[in-house]
């Protein structure tokens, strides 16, 4: 049976990211797998596979394509969760861009969202008067991309536009929408394509949950079994403009 911790918080058999980023620390676990094996083995459910995602980004990548073509302009990836998104969204855009990174930390060990922690700048010469497109793996609370849109905009930035791989509306602490996104997911804590828990699972080529037993000790080694599959949760987004 599931722990009774889980049977309270999981949702359709995963995790519910509201109630686990809630969680007591001494509830928290980082992974812990033998050496030898795979990455995939940690994973209970995938949400969302190489060929979806693709297929989302190829749509986003057209819909920048149309919206910044003939103009100059810079994407802007924020490290590290969306390394992987930008890397293959920037390989579908077929006109001239720049690149630049720019560092946000909001969550340490997965837990709740907390102050910001602002690494990496680009140069004044890289932002003022520059059209910047704000890449990042996921809107959750929305207060990272709320905070870097603000920053960017103060230090001279002519025009600040937002692309997300996923979106969590159900988090939002900000009243903040993203102009691209590709997927919107349900509440859930995911890992993979760049989103990591404690670190890790951001070399997944897809997005999974995580088995129980990898974030909670309650769970014994058998309890996976018992809990149910889920019904699908990550539905293609259609782009949001603002
Ligand atoms: P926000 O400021 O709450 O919108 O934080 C966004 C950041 O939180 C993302 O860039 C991720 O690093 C992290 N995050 C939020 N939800 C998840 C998740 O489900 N899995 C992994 N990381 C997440
Ligand atoms: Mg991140």
């Amino acid at each position: 049976m599931p722990s009774p911790w889980h049977r309270e918080h999981l949702s359709g058999g995963l995790l519910d990211a509201r109630r686990w980023l809630n969680r007591p620390l001494a509830r928290r676990r980082t992974p812990s797998r033998a050496p030898n094996l795979a990455v995939h083995d940690d994973i209970q459910r995938v949400l969302l596979t190489e060929e979806q995602i693709l297929e989302g980004i190829e749509r986003v990548a057209s819909e920048i394509t149309g919206a910044y073509r003939g103009t100059k302009f810079t994407v802007v990836s924020i490290l590290k969760g969306s390394c992987v998104f930008a890397s293959d969204l920037i390989r579908r855009i077929p006109v001239p861009l720049e690149l630049a990174f720019v560092s946000a930390s909001s969550y340490r060990e997965g837990t709740e969202s907390g102050d910001l922690d602002l690494n990496f700048f680009p140069t004044d010469k890289e932002i003022r008067g520059r059209r910047l497109i704000l890449v990042d793996d996921i809107l959750d609370t929305g207060r990272t991309m709320n905070a870097l849109v603000k920053a960017f905009k103060a230090r001279g930035a002519s025009d600040v536009r937002s692309c997300v791989f996923l979106d969590k509306p159900e988090r939002r602490a900000v009243d903040y929408r993203a102009d691209f996104r590709c997927f919107e997911v349900e509440d859930l804590f995911v890992v993979g394509y760049g989103l990591d828990y404690a670190g890790e699972y951001r070399n997944l080529p897809y997005v999974g949950a995580l088995r129980p037993e990898i974030y909670d000790t309650t769970v014994a080694e058998g309890d996976q079994s018992t809990v149910a599959e889920g019904d699908q949760r990550v539905q293609k987004a259609q782009t949001t403009k603002s």
